[in-house]
């Protein structure tokens, strides 16, 4: 690897994502995803306001998601996973079922 790209990885790596402006979103689970709904959801800072992650704490979704069953993907928000944490202290069960249709439709097997 050559070692500008290995200097900007650990220059990026760790750094908070922003969400996705306001105005711009409208479906119910990206609202929360960039924790316009319920301040205690985070997975923006993580993951990106897209999901998508590149460079911040949390992996692209886009790898993660096709590859999970509905249970998995709830049980992983709801226990946390690694060094992702719990939500299920923080949101309602409803929110995370929006967040759970929200990804499989953004980024499931379907949406291919
Ligand atoms: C502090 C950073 C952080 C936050 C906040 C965060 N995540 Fe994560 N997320 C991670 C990391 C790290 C992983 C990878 C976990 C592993 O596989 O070890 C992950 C993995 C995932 C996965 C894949 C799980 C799997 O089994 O592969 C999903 C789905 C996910 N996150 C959704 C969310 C949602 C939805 C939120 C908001 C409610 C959220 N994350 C908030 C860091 C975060």
């Amino acid at each position: 690897m050559k070692r500008g790209l290995l200097f900007a990885l650990i220059a990026t790596s760790g750094c908070a994502g922003a969400p996705i402006p306001r105005d711009r979103l409208q479906e119910p689970g990206a609202l929360i995803f960039n924790g316009y709904t319920n301040p205690r959801a985070t997975c923006y800072r993580c993951h990106g306001g897209d999901g998508t992650g590149r460079f911040l704490r949390g992996p692209d979704l886009a790898d993660r998601v096709p590859g999970l069953t509905r249970d998995q993907i709830r049980t992983a928000i709801f226990e946390g996973k690694g060094f992702m944490p719990s939500f299920g202290d923080r949101l309602s069960s409803q929110e995370i079922d929006t967040l759970v249709s929200w990804l499989q439709q953004r980024f499931g097997k379907a949406a291919r």
